[in-house]
């Protein structure tokens, strides 16, 4: 039985921050599913856009070429049970956006200034009506700096590149070195770009996910939500 969650949690704005593979997906759709809200995924908007670039063959560090490619393109996200749809003008790319080249593709285009204001705009449309929870890694700073809960969500490279590496099982061409390398670096432009760059709101709450489980995690932000917003 899930428990009745009131007005006030329905319509909260629920803002997950924090590096790749620190379980901020996982969090925010049990936070989702627990205070009936709707579960926004950020990154793959950026994800979607990485691809577009790909496959327009424009070079994802060429910020001239990304700004005249996203005029016209259509990025949507539609929340539902079984996770985000994102769709690409129109056509269903979800099932894509996992893709190592789409995750370094997301993580460089993500640096350039009019490429987020874009996308900022787009999320606080979405979330405009609160009753969300939106993960990424500028939420609680800039995109919903009012929001009513910030949890910023860390853990260790070696132990986020490990969770990493398990959840891309069977796939015995990729070695565990090579996930955490490439995590790594996508950190380093994450936390290093000079426009919103990956941080924790001061008012953020922080979880170290580091030496705790899963269910550990879910717990402990659960009840963060549930200490601001009300049962
Ligand atoms: O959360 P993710 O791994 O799907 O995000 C993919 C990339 O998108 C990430 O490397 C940085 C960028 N991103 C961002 O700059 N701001 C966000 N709010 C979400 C993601």
């Amino acid at each position: 039985m899930t428990t009745p969650v009131n007005r006030e949690a329905r319509r909260a704005v629920v803002a997950i921050d924090g590096p790749a593979g620190a379980g901020k997906s996982t969090v925010a759709k049990h936070i989702a599913s627990r205070f009936g809200l709707l579960n926004l995924e950020s990154g793959a908007m950026y994800r979607a856009f990485g691809l577009k670039a790909l496959r327009a063959g424009v070079d994802p560090d060429d910020s001239a070429g990304l700004e005249k490619l996203a005029i016209g393109t259509g990025i949507d996200l539609e929340a539902g049970d079984a996770g985000n749809r994102v769709l690409l003008d129109g056509e269903d790319v979800t099932a894509l956006l996992r893709d190592p080249a789409v995750s370094d593709a997301a993580s460089r285009v993500s640096v350039f200034s009019p490429i987020r204001a874009w996308m900022v705009r787009l999320q606080q449309a979405l979330g405009a009506r609160g009753g969300v929870v939106m993960e990424g890694r500028d939420i609680g700073t800039v995109v919903f700096p009012l929001a009513d809960v910030k949890i910023f969500l860390d853990a260790s490279a070696e132990v986020r590149g490990m969770r990493r590496y398990e959840q891309m099982q069977p796939a015995p061409e990729v070695q565990p070195d090579e996930v955490i390398r490439d995590l790594r670096a996508r950190d380093e432009r994450d936390r290093n770009r000079a426009d919103s760059p990956l941080k924790a709101a001061p008012d953020a709450v922080l979880l170290d996910s580091t030496s705790m489980s899963l269910e550990e995690v879910i717990e402990a932000a659960e009840k963060i939500v549930a200490g601001r917003v009300g049962r």
